[in-house]
């Protein structure tokens, strides 16, 4: 008898958005001549820019001679990669992270999720409410977690609520918790934590001897000078934090899958009988038994963003994605919608108008004004009331969805 993984039952429906995708293939069936705008998930639009091509296009010559060509290569990464990382994302801004310290793999969602492998089971864990559903799911796949509550609440994990009323600042824990997942710029409210919130949240950690995980895939659209754009930029948070960082929104990498994560050395759990224990190695160890690294071709590609021409024209896709923002943000505010993110972040949260359900204002605009949003329950119950637009979209697409938005609800 094969035995399936219980836990697995206890997810609710399907993931977010390939449940939002079902739903548009529905409307688009039976409406074939409606042009709809899709503004859910935050996929990337503006194609890959000419440095990180012309890199990859070099480095598929190098794969076709025998002299160049390369088998596998690092399970960690190449060294020229995690060497322009280490160099350009961290030691440039004074944060003291080395090139062994990062771990490069194919996403930010396959690594928060798998970042679990190597901690037990009986970690007590707290996501923000709302929060990216794969931290809460993969939760749920490997046990850690009860049964879900109706408003999709599992037993077990603390849900620490971000709403306006709180000014989208997690409160710390009531009672100790051992993982923190902390994500900013946020998804999905767009909102950033300044250093004093964070220093709140390594100081936390340090007295209750948790460990952080802190998703920074967004960290590229900051304007802000005064936001950190690392969690290693507050002091004493290499103790306790791993971090987690992408190419896909800021170098347009989605679909060419690139993304690195950090683990410092200094950053210590506990054994079940109570020994300090490195979690490095032990990182080490899941990512070289379970992941035969990135291709050679792609991390050439990655390596380009850091290269002067790459840096000027990912500056040109982040403004311009940002641009996006600030259209959809003010179209919306023009009309008396509350919304709140998009200045430093890629996407504009809003209150839903009126009485409505996240989801119902989802059917609502998907039938009015042939746009796709993301529902904010999905991403939790405190999401309830709320609705997320990308900005990642053509301009024209903004401004059009913008249109039609007002039309929606004026
Ligand atoms: C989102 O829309 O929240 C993102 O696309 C999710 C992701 O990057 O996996």
């Amino acid at each position: 008898m094969a035995f399936i993984n219980d836990h697995y039952l206890k997810l609710k429906a399907g993931y977010l958005f390939p449940e939002i995708g079902r739903r548009v293939n529905k409307f688009c069936e039976e409406n074939p001549n409606a042009p709809v705008i899709k503004l859910g998930i935050g996929d990337v639009t503006e194609p890959l820019p000419a440095a990180i091509r012309e890199a990859m296009h070099a480095a598929i010559d190098e794969m076709g001679d025998a002299g160049s060509f390369r088998g596998y290569g690092p399970e960690q990464g190449y060294g020229f990669l995690r060497e322009a990382i280490a160099k350009n994302d961290f030691q440039s801004r004074g944060v003291d992270i080395s090139a062994d310290e990062i771990f490069v793999s194919d996403g930010s969602k396959c690594d928060t999720g798998n970042i679990l492998d190597i901690f037990g089971a009986n970690n007590k864990v707290a996501v923000t409410d709302p929060v990216y559903p794969v931290y809460v799911d993969t939760n749920v796949m490997t046990g850690r977690t009860g049964a879900a509550d109706e408003s999709g609440r599992y037993a077990g994990l603390t849900y620490l609520p971000v709403t306006a009323e709180n000014n989208f600042v997690a409160p710390l824990p009531e009672s100790p918790v051992d993982l923190i997942y902390l994500c900013y710029p946020n998804n999905p409210t767009g909102t950033v934590a300044t250093k004093e919130t964070l220093k709140q949240w390594v100081d936390y950690a340090r007295a209750n001897g948790s460990i952080i995980l802190f998703d920074a895939a967004y960290e590229a659209f900051i304007t802000d000078p005064e936001i950190p754009h690392s969690i290693y930029e507050i002091e004493g948070a290499k103790e306790v934090a791993i971090e987690f960082r992408s190419f896909s929104k800021n170098a347009g990498f989605t679909g060419t899958r690139c993304a690195f994560t950090v683990v410092p050395k200094q950053l210590k759990g506990t054994t079940a009988s109570g020994e300090p224990a490195e979690i490095h190695p032990l990182w080490n160890r899941r990512h070289c038994t379970k992941f035969n690294g990135v291709s050679y071709i792609i991390q050439k590609g990655a390596e380009a963003v850091y290269s002067e021409q790459g840096r000027e024209q990912i500056q040109g896709l982040i403004s311009f994605y940002l641009e996006n923002a600030r259209l959809l943000r003010e179209g919306l505010e023009s009309v008396g919608i509350s919304v709140y993110g998009g200045v430093n972040a890629p996407y504009v949260w809003l209150k839903t108008p009126g009485e409505s359900t996240s989801w119902e204002f989802f059917d609502e605009l998907l039938q009015k004004a042939h746009l796709v949003g993301t529902p904010g329950s999905g991403f939790g119950a405190s999401g309830e009331g709320y609705f997320r637009l990308s900005a990642f979209n053509t301009r024209d697409n903004i401004n059009e969805a913008v249109t039609r938005f007002q039309k929606v609800v004026s």
